[in-house]
Formats: C-alpha cells, structure tokens, sequence
C-alpha cells in the first residue's frame, strides 16, 4: 500500500504560495517552509566559552532554584570582564551571525510543556544550547494534520535530539515543547536565545541564508 501523505490543508495553501515566491533560494524547498524549525551544523565553540554563561544560571538555581517543572526561567545576561566578551564574541564569530550584545537571553527549564510564543510573531528564534545535563534534550514543533476537509485532526510532531552545542532555529508561533531524552535528577536544558526580527518574506529568508539547515536534514513541516 503506497504510504499517503496528509498536509494541513491551511500548511499546503501557504507553503505553495511560499514555494512558487520568485526569490525562494532552491535549497531551502526541501526543508518544509513556511513553518520553520531546524538544526544548523554545529557551530565550533569552545565549551569553555559557555562557563560564563553556566556560571550566571548557576547563581541564579542556587537561590531561587529551577522552579517549578515546566516553568521557563529567563536570565538578561551581560558579559561583565573582558574574557567574558572575548568569549561572547567567539560564540557569535562561531555561529556565523552577528547579534547585538543586548538582545539575547539565556532561557531554562526542567522541561517545557506544548506551548507557543505569538508575541514573537516577525521573529525567528536562534537557540545555542548550553546545558542538558546527564542526557540530551528532544526539541520537538508539533501541528495539527487533516486528511481532507472534516477529517479528525492528527497530532504530529518534528523532533530533534539535542546536546551542548547545537544550534537550532524555530519558528515562535508553531507550539513547541522540551524535554530530556532521559530523565533525571540532573537534566535542565539551557539555550542561549536570540531573536532575529524580519519585516517581510525576504528579509526571513536572509536569515536562514546565515543559518542553513544542516547538510542533509529534511524537514517535512509536519507531513
Ligand atoms: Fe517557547
């Protein structure tokens, strides 16, 4: 039996109409636009690199705890000394976009339960994972899927496996979750955020030109 594909069928008017946009760079087709959620090849940073920031989180953790499962805690972090912009500057030199020094933060959590951020709607979110703990974390977008007008909705999800390192980009409004590949004691996933605004198609699009998908992943944007 030939394995039959169900689109959304809201998903396939707008990735057609994404698809047949003149300025669509070929190598992007593959990857399941509009909705975007990906991991970049992972950019060579120094894990020393990310002491700086660990430190932060764990002054922060050592007060205040990591609160409740589920809840995301968000640190604005600054490099305070030199050898801490040193290495801010290698972290950006190393993930091939330049950011600016105010606009990111550093997000954790246990893990995080289905939800999306619309107030971040013009963004696309870049995330640098800093810490996992014992085990790596599973990234995963999740949508909704019809096999015809009136069909009962499929739940489907794209995931990725992530460790300390990785770098992964994902679109704000599509309902995301995390949580440990293995769960423990000692798991708490860290990311260091930024977000990249664009004003229409093609400015997003010159950001995934900085941020291409890793070599030979496809993403299927829910199929
Ligand atoms: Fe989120």
């Amino acid at each position: 039996m030939p394995c039959e594909r169900h689109y959304p069928f809201s998903l396939l008017v707008a990735m057609n109409q994404y698809l047949q946009s003149k300025d669509l760079p070929s190598a992007l087709k593959a990857y399941g636009l509009p909705f975007f959620f990906y991991k970049c090849d992972r950019p060579k940073v120094c894990a020393s690199d990310f002491e700086w920031l660990n430190r932060m989180i764990d002054d922060y953790t050592s007060v205040n705890g990591l609160g409740e499962a589920a809840k995301i805690d968000v640190l604005n972090v600054k490099p305070t000394c030199a050898s801490e912009v040193d290495s801010f500057e290698r972290i950006k030199k190393a993930c091939g976009f330049d950011f600016d020094i105010s606009k990111f933060e550093v997000l954790f959590c246990s893990w995080a339960s289905l939800h999306n951020d619309p107030d971040w709607a013009g963004n696309v979110f870049v995330n640098l994972v800093l810490h996992t703990g014992p085990s790596g974390y599973v990234v995963g977008a999740h949508g909704v899927n019809y096999a015809k007008e009136g069909a009962v909705p499929v739940v489907t999800t794209q995931a990725y496996r992530v460790e300390v390192g990785d770098l992964f980009v994902l679109d704000p409004t599509v309902p995301h979750s995390a949580h440990p590949a293995y769960p423990s004691d000692g798991s708490f996933l860290a990311v260091l955020q930024v977000s990249l605004p664009f004003g229409n198609e093609s400015e997003k699009l010159q950001i995934f030109e900085k941020l291409k998908p890793q070599k030979g992943l496809y993403q299927d944007a829910f199929a």
